[in-house]
């Protein structure tokens, strides 16, 4: 399947110049939202994973069906505020400022085997974040899976060493 075909080019949006890639009209697509998750499932099931990890928000939408077809949990990465007990948290850079990422402390034992799940891979710094939250948990980073890559933005140069599946570029 064409994943590509499903997605949606936004130009302009949020604000000009930006060409905003919607991943919605994949989503709401039975077999699209499937064929795309099937593979994740398919990249992940020799990777012994105990657990999926997904920052908030559409990291949930693509991390929550993997981690159902795998028959294991998901832990959420939340921004700050969000998570009802005690957390560890760690700053990421955004375009303009910076923002913050939490987990619970107790989400991951050490040791476990995490795949880490969001809908795209720009600048990394919301993965970056992500990966330092499981990693000083003690969880291990068996798998990082992505819908798209934007190329240009060179996320990938901040995920060297790791294990990465990203199942369209643009
Ligand atoms: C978007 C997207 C990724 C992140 C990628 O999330 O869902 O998580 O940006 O950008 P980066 O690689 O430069 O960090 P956003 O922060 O817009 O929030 P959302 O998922 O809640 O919509
Ligand atoms: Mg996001």
């Amino acid at each position: 399947m064409d994943l590509k075909k499903y997605i949606t080019i936004v130009p302009d949006w949020p604000k000009e110049g930006i060409i905003f890639k919607d991943i919605t009209t994949l989503m709401d697509n039975g077999d699209a939202y499937r064929y795309a998750t099937d593979q994740i499932v398919e990249y992940a099931k020799e990777k012994e994973i105990d657990l999926v990890v997904g920052p908030e928000a559409r990291g949930f939408i693509i991390g929550c069906p993997v981690a159902y077809a795998l028959g294991v949990g998901f832990a959420p990465v939340r921004k700050e505020g969000k998570l009802p007990r005690e957390t560890i948290k760690v700053q990421y850079g955004l375009e303009y400022g910076s923002d913050v990422l939490t987990i619970h402390k107790d989400a991951i034992k050490p040791g476990q085997r995490v795949l880490i799940t969001d809908d795209l891979l720009a600048t990394g710094g919301t993965i970056e974040a992500t990966i330092q939250l499981v990693e000083e948990l003690g969880g291990v980073v068996a798998g990082i899976a992505f819908l798209i890559e934007l190329e240009e933005l060179n996320g990938k140069d901040k995920l060297k060493g790791y294990d990465v599946l990203t199942l369209m570029t643009f």
